[in-house]
């Protein structure tokens, strides 16, 4: 194979291939890519699809990703954790731009507007790389035009693993077009729970104490009629944060019956 000349040669070696395009390391922990998008693919913000890259074995390696990109991108972007005895992200770590990783153009999800009733107030609420999802819908304009604010919670244990979301939001507000549509609809709210910085705390205690509500100057209290929430994080926080909704009377939405808010895991823990 490797005598053929290129020109000669197979655009791919791999079943539904993509190119990765850029990576962009954010802590040891933590890194970013985007990847060539399929012509055919059509995917609604907030939806995740199977990527991944040939095993030991020469089958695919695949695990579930949310889409970081918004539906209208060209390309496809990834917010990944690099997991270092972990089968896929121990080698995914290192991709560079020109290899090729394997994605299942078959997106699917709950994290998507038409799983919730129309509302006024939207609450995204993640921890880790929970927020991928949310760079999705961040940057789409439905999310914008069909809300009159939109808060975006995120924690992490440390400062630097809120990098990748600050970037993002900073870029977002910054953009001709959508930091026109966002105007002063986005309540951006980072937190850490390990590391000094300017809001600490963890998304529960933030919602159930008032403080998010307070320092963020929002009317206070989470209302069915008002609210609506996407939760992404660890079984534990999704767990957490839907007895807080459900508390103060919001019901679990799905894309067959849009409710008051809407859960996905951000990865399947150990031994669940
Ligand atoms: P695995 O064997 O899959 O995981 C090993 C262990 O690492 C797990 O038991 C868990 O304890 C830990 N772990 C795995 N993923 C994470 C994570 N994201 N954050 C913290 N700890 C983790 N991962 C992403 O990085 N970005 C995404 O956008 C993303 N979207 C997902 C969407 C869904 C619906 C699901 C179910 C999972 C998603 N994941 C995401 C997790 C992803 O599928 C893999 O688990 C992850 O890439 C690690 O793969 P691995 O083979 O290296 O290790
Ligand atoms: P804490 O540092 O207080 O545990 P992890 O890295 O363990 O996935 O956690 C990511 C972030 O999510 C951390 O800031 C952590 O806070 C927070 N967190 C973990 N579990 C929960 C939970 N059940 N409810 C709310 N926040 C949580």
């Amino acid at each position: 194979m490797t005598d053929m000349p290129a020109s000669t040669r197979p655009a791919t070696l791999l079943p539904d291939a993509q190119t990765v395009t850029e990576v962009k390391h954010w802590t040891d922990r933590l890194f970013s890519f985007r990847v060539t998008r399929p012509q055919s693919l059509r995917f609604r913000s907030g939806e995740f699809v199977m990527i991944g890259l040939t095993g030991e074995n020469g089958r695919p390696l695949l695990r579930a990703y949310s889409i970081a990109s918004p539906a209208w991108d060209d390309e496809l972007e990834f917010y990944s954790i690099k997991v270092p005895e972990g089968p896929l992200t121990s080698k995914l770590q290192h991709i560079k731009p020109g290899d090729e990783i394997i994605l299942r153009p078959k997106p699917v999800g709950t994290l998507v507007h038409d799983a919730l009733l129309p509302g006024k107030r939207l609450w995204l609420l993640s921890t880790g790389t929970g927020f991928a999802p949310f760079a999705s819908l961040l940057r789409e304009p439905e999310t914008w035009e069909k809300y009159d604010q939109v808060i975006m919670m995120h924690t992490c244990r440390e400062v630097a693993e809120l990098a990748y979301g600050q970037e993002l939001v900073a870029n977002l507000r910054a953009d001709e077009l959508i930091g026109e549509l966002i105007g002063d609809k986005l309540f951006y709210y980072p937190t850490t729970t390990r590391e000094d910085f300017s809001h600490m705390g963890r998304v529960t205690d933030n919602l159930s104490s008032g403080k998010v509500f307070r320092d963020l100057g929002l009317e206070e209290g989470l209302t069915a009629e008002r609210d609506r929430a996407m939760i992404c994080g660890s079984l534990a926080f999704n767990v957490d944060v839907k007895a807080i909704l459900e508390g103060a009377g919001l019901r679990e939405g799905a894309n067959s019956d849009p409710g008051h808010f809407v859960v996905e895991k951000a990865f399947v823990g150990e031994g669940i």
